[in-house]
């Protein structure tokens, strides 16, 4: 019997590591400085807040001098830009449609825009609830204020970045306050440890996927059918374990993934276990949530493998299909169809970067395609062989070669040789 293959993950395409870039690029930049020393000596004034926000609403009035000092606002998060008992200035960069539960500060806070939109709705205290008091729309060189006792909530309304700097009259981090829940509007404990928490569950389904992932492409080169089945039944734990994982990341969690910028990773990690586990539907469902909701979240190996994805998953169904001797036609459609597989990958692919080391694992899932075409050739269409002239095998040579020079430039190591002869003789076709 001959041996099918699907291709596995490589261990090159392991999860990118979670963004979160904290460097502030003020420290050097001469017009920062001489900001961060402005509001210094505003704080110290009688009327600190009002003294501050006049500072803030210079800065802001010139959006490009600011971006010019800390950059364009590109990776979500909150990040520092001084801090001291008295004093917190945060550079803080909105993810798109992000929205922030209600929280206080108890500490004055002033927000000044230099890029994009921030709707605020400011709330009062009602008993154990909050009720919505007030509303400001802020543009971009617009300063709002809110006093120690003020409750807001913050939506990015629109589909790219908001930057704001934030001043704060006191230590931020250190100050211990309330957040409400957005569905019953009860106040609860911000809490810091869950937000820990579920930075940790995100590693611990990365650590998985990589594992899993790592395992299952060696499993390829496994030489004992016996091996292979047992790597392969461990290589299914690892997703399922990955998956397990993710599943601890609570809705509520969302939000505050997106914030962080981690929410499209973690819905990429999750289309891909649910894809190597055999939940089509399901990973086709993740993956639209991941074009839908975390627009521009989405890191570009990411995009190619969600945009490859319905590829992926019609190369294992066609490999379904063989095992049960179905009609080659169906296979045939399902692989080098118009809306087959090896033309699914080639879109993902036409919209990458031509040299992002994602092509190497996607050119060879083309290949892969192609090897499980000629299976299909030869068990489901009378032992017929692929006509040396035919559009799917002239493709397959031209994937072939092309994998040939991504192995050379991006030199993986000193395997890339072995791969590409790997895939030659698989797919039968002439080393490049
Ligand atoms: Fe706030």
């Amino acid at each position: 019997m001959k041996k099918l293959t699907t291709v596995a993950l490589v261990g090159a395409m392991a999860v990118s590591s979670f963004a979160g870039a904290s460097a502030s690029r003020w420290a050097g930049f001469g017009a920062a400085n001489q900001f961060i020393g402005d509001v210094r000596r505003a704080r110290k004034e009688s009327d600190a807040q009002s003294a501050v926000r006049e500072v803030l609403a210079r800065a802001v009035s010139e959006p490009s001098s600011v971006t010019l000092a800390i950059g364009e606002p590109r990776v979500a998060g909150i990040h520092e830009l001084y801090r001291a008992p008295d004093l917190t200035i945060l550079n803080v960069v909105w993810a798109p449609l992000m929205i922030l539960l209600p929280h206080e500060h108890r500490m004055w806070a002033t927000i000044g825009i230099y890029s994009g939109r921030e709707d605020n709705i400011v709330w009062k205290r009602t008993g154990p609830r909050i009720e919505a008091d007030s509303a400001a729309s802020l543009s971009e060189k617009e300063v709002f204020s809110l006093s120690q006792d003020a409750v807001h909530s913050v939506t990015n309304p629109i589909e790219r970045t908001t930057g704001a700097i934030h001043i704060y009259g006191g230590d931020f981090f250190a100050t211990p306050r309330s957040e409400w829940d957005s569905e019953t509007l009860l106040e609860g404990r911000y809490d810091a440890e869950r937000m820990a928490r579920r930075n940790e569950i995100s590693r611990e389904a990365q650590d998985a996927f990589n594992q899993a992932a790592a395992a299952e492409n060696s499993a390829r080169f496994e030489a004992n059918p016996a091996d292979t089945a047992a790597s392969l039944a461990s290589v299914r734990a690892g997703y399922a374990s990955a998956l397990l994982s993710l599943s601890k990341i609570e809705p509520k969690d969302q939000h505050s993934l997106q914030q962080d910028g981690l929410w499209g990773t973690a819905l990429t990690l999750k289309a891909l276990c649910q894809w190597r586990l055999g939940q089509y539907s399901q990973a086709l469902t993740s993956t639209a949530e991941a074009q839908s909701t975390a627009t521009n979240q989405v890191y570009p190996r990411d995009q190619a493998l969600l945009a490859a994805l319905p590829g992926l998953i019609k190369t294992d169904q066609a490999y379904s299909k063989i095992l049960n001797n179905s009609p080659f036609t169906e296979v045939e459609a399902l692989l080098t169809g118009p809306n087959g597989a090896i033309a699914d990958i080639q879109n993902a692919r036409a919209n990458t970067d031509k040299d992002h080391p994602v092509q190497i694992y996607l050119v060879e899932a083309q290949l892969a395609a192609y090897r499980n075409f000629t299976v299909a050739m030869d068990r489901l269409n009378n032992h017929a062989t692929v006509p040396p002239d035919s559009l799917a095998r002239t493709n397959a040579i031209t994937h072939l070669s092309e994998l040939n020079g991504l192995v050379k430039v991006q030199k993986p190591g000193p395997s890339a040789q072995e791969l590409v002869n790997y895939w030659a003789r698989l797919c039968g076709l002439p080393p490049p």
